[in-house]
């Protein structure tokens, strides 16, 4: 995915609580056990235009954070937004990375959901379990498939609503990558993805609307 001229506005149209996403995950992040501890390594996955990072440098000034992005443009976008220094950088997915155990926490917010289920979402899910040390945590957040309920189709016009009201009015080929090629999965799978990946079963912190976001710990 490149870095869209007006990206960081259009995601925070289209996608009901962005604004306080990364600083959800990070503060969850910052309260586990591990990545608590002073100077914790912590990979910040999919960084794109550097949300999280944002979010870590104020309330972890102590994290070595490393960023990674398979996409140069999104890198380069966060690198202007947070400067070169005290970040290791570097463009990879999360599959090429080989950095077995040396994380004691991850961040991926939004990346999973482009990812299809054809064996692409457990490898990248595997890759960042073997990439944290044992009882190391991951912050997970992603747009979720909606179970089959009665309110369904309610919450996608609220959506919709959502969106109309935050004035979204993006050019389509702006907003087309962000809300076309997406492979949003249901909570029974996504357990069981994790599952197979090395973590244990995800705790559901929040949600709004279909974006919900978990904590993952890897198993020992
Ligand atoms: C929708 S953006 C989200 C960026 C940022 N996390 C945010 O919340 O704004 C998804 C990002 O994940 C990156 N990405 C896609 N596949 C990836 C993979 N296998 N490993 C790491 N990052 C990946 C894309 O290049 C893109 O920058």
């Amino acid at each position: 995915m490149s870095a869209p001229i007006g990206y960081d506005l259009i995601v925070q149209q289209l996608i009901p609580g962005y604004a306080s996403l990364a600083r959800l995950a990070v503060a969850l992040l910052a309260a586990s056990p591990l990545a608590g501890r002073q100077g914790a390594a912590v990979l910040v996955a999919g960084c794109g235009t550097g949300a999280e990072l944002v979010e870590a440098r104020a309330q972890r000034p102590d994290w070595r954070l490393t960023a990674i992005d398979p996409s140069a443009e999104m890198l380069a976008a966060a690198r202007q937004r947070l400067g070169a220094e005290g970040i290791s950088w570097r463009q990879s997915s999360v599959e090429d990375l080989q950095a077995d155990g040396c994380f004691a926490g991850a961040l991926s917010v939004l990346v999973l959901q482009s990812l299809p289920d054809d064996g692409t979402k457990l490898a990248f899910l595997a890759a960042l379990a073997r990439s944290l040390e044992p009882g190391g945590q991951l912050v997970l957040v992603d747009l979720m498939a909606p179970e089959r309920s009665a309110l369904q189709r309610q919450v996608g016009e609220a959506w919709l609503g959502f969106q109309r009201a935050s004035g979204l009015e993006a050019d389509p080929e702006v907003l087309e990558p962000l809300t076309q090629g997406l492979y949003p999965i249901g909570e029974a799978r996504l357990n069981s993805l994790v599952n197979a990946a090395g973590f244990s079963d995800p705790a559901k912190i929040f949600q709004a609307l279909g974006y919900e976001g978990f904590l993952l710990q890897r198993t020992p």
